[in-house]
């Protein structure tokens, strides 16, 4: 598997200049929230898990536990504490997304999210997000060595008229990218790049919540200016 680095470089010293960008990373202060809710998001993710839960835990979820299935009934991004990360910093990153993926005029919001809790040893497995336009994971608590971000080659199928050799499927499956990721980072990619969440090889928990921005609309036929659109990703009640 290739290591993305944070300087572009791919870990053999060669620098990776992507043509198309469709995978962005930014920075958020989440651990201070983070201390002050973590407490109560323990108790409700133990819920869950438990036999009298009424939401579903996620079928993706191999050892870790995932409020996915109230991800509309009580979304995160609307709680109070994370009103400025869902209303201010996070447009501000996707508006340029959105001018980028040349989406300008069309509507978008913020319809789902959840929190998923790794112990040692949990995986998220392999998975997309289909007629969302653009996922957004946002790294609550990411414990040393606690598993990284892995995304799927999007020009996969072409490899396969490459001669690549015996080992690229199995046992390496360089077809996977790993993309290391810590506290505090905000990740943003579209929802139909396959991707996964790498094993929890650390000793404690990790953390992670998880948006999702979905275009629903057009604002006028010419998609002229922003104005219209631009508050419609808060968490409308
Ligand atoms: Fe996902």
């Amino acid at each position: 598997m290739l290591t993305a680095l944070p300087d572009q470089s791919i870990g053999n010293g060669i620098t990776s200049i992507n043509p198309y960008p469709f995978i962005f990373r930014s920075h958020y202060n989440l651990s201070d929230i983070w201390k002050d809710i973590k407490g109560e998001t323990d108790v409700f993710l133990d819920f869950i898990e438990s036999p009298n839960s009424i939401y579903k835990n996620s079928a993706l979820e191999v050892g870790g536990v995932s409020s996915v299935g109230r991800c509309r009934h009580d979304p995160p991004h609307g709680w109070r504490v994370f009103d400025d990360l869902t209303n201010n910093h996070i447009p501000s990153i996707v508006d340029q997304v959105w001018d980028m993926w040349s989406l300008k005029g069309v509507y978008r919001n913020m319809t789902e999210s959840w929190i998923n809790r790794h112990p040692p040893k949990a995986t998220t497995l392999e998975h997309h997000h289909h007629n969302v336009t653009v996922a957004i994971c946002a790294y609550l608590d990411v414990p040393e060595g606690s598993g990284n971000l892995q995304i799927l080659n999007p020009l996969h199928t072409f490899k396969y008229a490459e001669p690549v050799d015996d080992g690229y499927e199995m046992p390496r499956q360089d077809h996977w990218i790993d993309i290391p990721v810590k506290t505090n980072d905000v990740i943003y990619f579209p929802g139909w790049l396959k991707h996964r969440t790498g094993a929890n090889n650390s000793d404690s928990n990790r953390y992670v919540m998880t948006m999702n921005v979905t275009a629903y609309e057009m604002t006028n036929i010419d998609r002229g200016g922003y104005d219209e659109f631009n508050n419609t990703i808060g968490f409308i009640e």
